[in-house]
């Protein structure tokens, strides 16, 4: 039996974000240049998103860019821009089709200005779709949105608009970029890598994390439904005791 029908589909996450690492390492073991790992991974992402169509995944959020790779060779930076541009381009008819809503999260106005317009237009025409909402976390950074949190917050208090004392968790969590979002419930990292590197620290407070050695360029939906199912016998206590649960 493959892991696809061994999903329980009444219990799914209904938000999945993936760290999707191991590109680079991928072209490398091929001799390869780095960016041609980029452009593989690219079809990793397409074929993900339509497992999570397939099988009803409602919120999918991708790692695509962080704030600190930036810092990377400016070849690099540059290819991965481009990839960007062609790649959403390309792709919005597609998104369109499967009913799905293109979102970004991130420091979207520090992108080159083709990749900001085109982002927006591609956004701009999947706006209604409802089936899923694909969002690509773009020069984001965990630390960076949350600080933009608080000095959002900050504002309203000077205002006299809300009390400090109203601040809670749901008022501060409606300052994220990730508003009208439910928490992911599980997040999946590719390539063996250990860490989070700075990914929707607050949003991740409780989700489920996978880690799995196979590099982004191999990964494909069957990767995804096998992490869909260890995610489903695991017990989510949220601070209680098993007894507790029904
Ligand atoms: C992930 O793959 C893609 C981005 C960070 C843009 P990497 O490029 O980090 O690949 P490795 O980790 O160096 O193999
Ligand atoms: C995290 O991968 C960022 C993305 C996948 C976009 P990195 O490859 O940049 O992470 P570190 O530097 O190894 O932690
Ligand atoms: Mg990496």
């Amino acid at each position: 039996m493959g892991f696809k029908e061994q999903i329980d589909i009444t219990r799914l996450p209904e938000h999945i974000a993936i760290i999707m690492d191991g590109n680079g390492r991928w072209a490398k073991n091929q001799g390869k240049f780095r960016a041609f790992g980029h452009e593989s991974g690219v079809l990793s992402v397409k074929d993900i998103v339509e497992g999570c169509v397939d099988i009803g995944i409602k919120y999918l959020t991708v790692y695509a860019f962080s704030t600190e790779n930036w810092n990377r060779p400016v070849e690099e930076v540059n290819a991965l821009m481009e990839l960007l541009i062609t790649t959403i381009n390309q792709e919005t008819e597609t998104l369109t089709k499967n009913n799905i809503r293109l979102n970004a999260i991130g420091d979207i106005a520090s992108l080159p200005q083709k990749c900001i317009e085109d982002l927006k237009s591609a956004m701009d025409k999947t706006a209604n779709n409802t089936h899923c909402t694909l969002t690509l976390a773009l020069s984001y950074s965990a630390k960076w949105e949350i600080i933009e949190a608080a000095k959002k917050l900050a504002v309203q208090v000077k205002a006299g608009k809300i009390d400090i004392d109203e601040i809670n968790e749901a008022h501060f969590s409606a300052q994220l970029t990730t508003i009208n979002m439910p928490d992911p419930e599980l997040m999946i990292r590719t390539s063996g890598e250990h860490r989070i590197s700075n990914f929707l620290l607050w949003q991740m407070a409780y989700t489920e994390l996978y880690f799995t050695d196979t590099l982004w360029p191999d990964f494909r939906r069957e990767d995804l439904f096998e992490a869909i199912v260890d995610y489903q016998k695991r017990e989510r206590r949220f601070g209680k005791i098993s007894e507790q649960l029904n």
